[in-house]
């Protein structure tokens, strides 16, 4: 995976350009994406799947701005949505309706039917309720709709527990001993047609054992649902391959690739499709989150570096415990060390972006917060009414502005103060 952002000249660089300059011109917080890194994440995932019939859904809900998901959708990426907000910006960038796959838990029934009418490739399907959502609103609107069950196959991914979805204890999928009636009874709808199945075990795995493990009792599921009469046509193995935040090692795109399709040709699945649904992997560190130091303010027990980004434009840090690398953008080589929790302007305690960090900083100095083009802007709120960042998305010496910074205007757009003389 190519790093895009790098020193040259002793100044971070977001392919060729300074990421100064990006800051200078369009202020920060800023959200930076690398073109080439999003580019060679997805053709490494496609590289690996040559020779195999293998589809790669970019799970939209990673980071969702139409720049990015305009370059995977050139790519001939599919995408992997969750909701009727995700499916209307996959077309807006130009995704095709039939390389759309529809998962979540609680999809609504305008949901189901806007992804109908667009001719969507594939609903997983999450419960026996939802079961029957989907086959009734199919049958009203005249169509038969494709499916493949999420089945919870209940085996530890080795993550955080906030991101841990293939237990039983989570909401996700239908739990592994009831997935086989629950295809027997999907049979019986007359609007759905089965197609495959799929699972989906958590987020930011670094270890490939745990697929497997799943992958072996999907493997069973699917020899007792083909003797019931259900035909499998392609096995969803989910998202979830982890990146290096820190000093993580997971396994390369390629090896992980290649370890599951020779794992279901040496388990003769090999005729099937595998679909794939990573998020992260294609976009974390194809991103930073530039930040500038507002103040210094040292103390007995901390030094903070307060900045201009805060756990609204990034909130993992304060959500999960996240790691991200913190780096100077024009580092200063001249004096000591100083260790610095790197904190934003909301007003709560938890509203870090990372803790202990030996830097050299003063205040305008600008800060790029690392492997950020993940559940960074996509998980952005406006509290503390904040204005959301702008995005960027850079191609070799050329600037492409993906998302104009939000105004204050936009802050209140659609609200109402109540009338000097009151309700009416
Ligand atoms: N497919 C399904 C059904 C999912 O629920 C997810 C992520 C993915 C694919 C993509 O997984 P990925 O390849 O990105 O790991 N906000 C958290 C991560 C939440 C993941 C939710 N599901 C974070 O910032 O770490």
């Amino acid at each position: 995976m190519i790093n895009a952002f790098t020193y040259l000249d002793d100044q971070l660089h977001a392919e060729r350009v300074p990421a100064r300059v990006l800051a200078e011109q369009y202020g920060t917080p800023l959200y930076i994406y690398s073109r080439a890194a999003l580019t060679d994440a997805y053709q490494s995932y496609a590289d690996a799947c040559i020779g195999h019939r293998a589809k790669i859904y970019f799970a939209v809900k990673a980071n969702s701005n139409l720049a990015v998901l305009s370059v995977f959708a050139r790519l001939g990426a599919g995408f992997d949505i969750v909701s009727g907000g995700e499916l209307a910006r996959v077309l807006a960038a130009g995704g095709k309706p039939s390389d759309v796959v529809f998962s979540g838990v609680g999809k609504s029934a305008a949901e189901m039917r806007s992804t109908l009418d667009i001719g969507g490739r594939c609903f997983n399907v999450e419960s026996l309720a939802e079961l029957a959502q989907l086959n009734q609103v199919a049958g009203e609107s005249g169509q038969i709709a494709p499916i493949s069950l999420r089945v919870n196959p209940d085996v530890d991914a080795k993550t955080h527990q906030y991101i841990s979805t293939g237990l039983k204890e989570t909401k996700f999928g239908i739990a592994f001993d009831d997935a086989r009636a629950a295809y027997r009874a999907a049979l019986d709808m007359k609007y759905l047609r089965i197609t495959g199945i799929d699972c989906h075990i958590g987020s930011q795995i670094t270890e490939i054992s745990p697929y497997l493990n799943a992958l072996e009792k999907i493997l069973e599921l699917v020899v007792q649902i083909e003797s019931d009469g259900v035909l499998i046509h392609h096995i969803d193995v989910g998202g979830g391959l982890g990146i290096r935040y820190d000093n993580e090692i997971p396994p390369d795109i390629g090896t992980f690739v290649k370890t599951i399709l020779d794992y279901f040709d040496r388990r003769g699945h090999g005729h099937r499709e595998i679909w794939f649904e990573p998020g992260r992997s294609l976009v974390g560190n194809a991103g930073i989150l530039l930040t500038r130091v507002e103040y210094l303010k040292p103390g007995a027990a901390k030094n903070f570096a307060i900045v201009d980004a805060a756990m609204n434009d990034l909130v993992r840090p304060a959500m999960y415990d996240a790691y991200h690398a913190v780096d100077a953008v024009m580092p200063r080589n001249d004096q000591p060390l100083v260790t610095y929790d790197i904190v934003g302007p909301v007003c709560e305690s938890g509203d870090w972006l990372a803790r202990d960090r030996p830097l050299v900083l003063e205040a305008g100095d600008l800060l790029a917060i690392r492997s950020a083009g993940a559940y960074g802007f996509a998980i952005s709120s406006n509290y503390n009414s904040r204005p959301r960042a702008a995005e960027l998305l850079v191609d070799g010496d050329r600037v492409h502005v993906a998302r104009r910074r939000e105004t204050l205007a936009q802050l209140t757009d659609g609200e109402f103060a109540l009338p000097p003389d009151g309700i009416k």
